[in-house]
């Protein structure tokens, strides 16, 4: 396959994804526009970039941003709803836990014998779902971010994660009565075993969180955020790269020769986009672009679209280098666990670059969820 046909075969999973919200946004014309019932539409980086960066005008936390889906779910302290020097100190006191030093070990000690067990099926010529790879590992991480014992957070708990963010649509700014009593109840039984894991010792990372001086809310607060932001986006974007990689020819180039492994990365966040949108509100009138906005507009920033504009996947010219990382946000609330995400694609890519003739035996792209995937995609060495 070719990169234009590797490229398109990512966007018929978008499609699937969202079978009218796709079309529709991508119907609007031009960089920014103002959409009656939806809000304003961003599809521009710079002018994307621009509102990340503008906490003076924009918000997390207003109507129509992300405060009126999780505050009611999570409380006011967790860190997709906050804003200001509130927000800025607990990111700080959160750092230990995202620098490469605490990440890589974490990541070895959470996936390695995973990835491990993965790499010796392919060897010995077994085919291999890759969703749910991501999808165990995922639930492996989040089970030692919660402080959980790993087998308890299986299929079944990753299912009921995702209906909470499966609840979430462009047109739906707020859970309805039974969405908000289904995600209390998930996340209140995580935020349990996360309580509990804050008063025992620093072993576990909740009890780690003690250490550095949360206080208890503001480590749940922090693991119902890793819990939404953490989870799917990593399960969409494993299988999307080996896809791209494969259809495209790169995977093949890639094991003869690494050193463009970073740049294929890169241009594979680019071109999938994990987390396609962001929402924001605004705080005082100001101006995206040509269009004025006030106080009760909400804006839609459109990441998928504008990283998109840059063309097909294409880690040679690597267009991703322009764009300074916009898939993983910008600003104050930039991406926090953009280091343990990063580590987890290296994990799984090194051991699946071994084997050059990796194929796809299989794909299915999960239909009607809020984060574009496959629900399958069968690989063999
Ligand atoms: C490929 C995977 C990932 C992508 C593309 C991604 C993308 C993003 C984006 C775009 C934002 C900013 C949202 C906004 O400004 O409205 C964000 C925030 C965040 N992400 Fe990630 N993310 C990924 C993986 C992870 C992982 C593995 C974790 C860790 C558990 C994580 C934790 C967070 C947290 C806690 C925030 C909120 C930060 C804040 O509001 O200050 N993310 N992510």
């Amino acid at each position: 396959m070719t990169a234009e046909r590797a490229t398109r075969a990512d966007r018929a999973v978008v499609r699937a994804a969202h079978p009218v919200a796709f079309p529709l946004v991508s119907a609007i014309p031009g960089a920014v526009r103002r959409v009656p019932g939806l809000g304003v539409v961003v599809k521009d980086a710079g002018l994307l970039r621009a509102v990340l960066m503008d906490s003076e005008h924009f918000t997390k936390n207003g109507p129509g941003a992300p405060s009126d889906l999780w505050t009611p779910v999570l409380g006011p302290r967790v860190l997709l709803n906050m804003e200001g020097v509130e927000h800025h100190a607990l990111r700080r006191q959160l750092a230990p836990l995202f620098s490469p030093a605490f990440v890589d070990g974490f990541v070895a000690e959470s996936l390695g014998a995973a990835t491990d067990a993965l790499a010796a099926a392919l060897a010995s010529g077994d085919r291999v779902d890759l969703v749910t790879h991501a999808r165990r590992g995922a639930g492996r991480v989040i089970s030692r971010l919660v402080g959980l014992d790993e087998s308890a957070f299986d299929d079944r708990m990753f299912a009921r994660v995702s209906s909470v963010t499966g609840y979430v649509t462009l047109a739906r700014p707020r859970l309805g009565p039974r969405q908000l009593v289904a995600a209390r109840g998930i996340l209140g039984e995580l935020g349990a075993h996360a309580s509990r894991a804050y008063a025992g010792d620093d072993s576990t990372v909740p009890g780690r969180m003690r250490a550095l001086g949360l206080s208890e809310p503001e480590a749940l607060g922090a693991v119902g955020a890793f819990v939404l932001t953490g989870t799917e986006t990593i399960v969409s974007y494993l299988p999307r790269l080996v896809a791209l990689l494969v259809d495209s020819g790169w995977h093949a180039r890639l094991a003869a020769d690494p050193s463009g492994t970073d740049a294929a990365i890169a241009e594979a966040l680019r071109v999938t986009t994990p987390s396609p949108v962001m929402l924001r509100a605004v705080t005082a009138p100001t101006r995206i672009g040509p269009v004025a906005v006030r106080p009760g507009d909400r804006i839609i920033l459109g990441t998928y679209w504008a990283d998109t504009a840059l063309g097909v996947f294409d880690p040679d010219a690597n267009p991703a280098a322009s764009l300074k990382q916009l898939w993983f946000g910008a600003g104050a609330h930039y991406c926090l666990g953009a280091p343990l995400a990063m580590a987890q694609i290296r994990l799984a890519l090194d051991a699946l670059l071994v084997h050059p003739g990796l194929s796809i035996t299989r794909r299915r792209a999960a239909r009607g969820v809020l984060i574009p995937s496959y629900a399958e995609l069968e690989v063999a060495a």
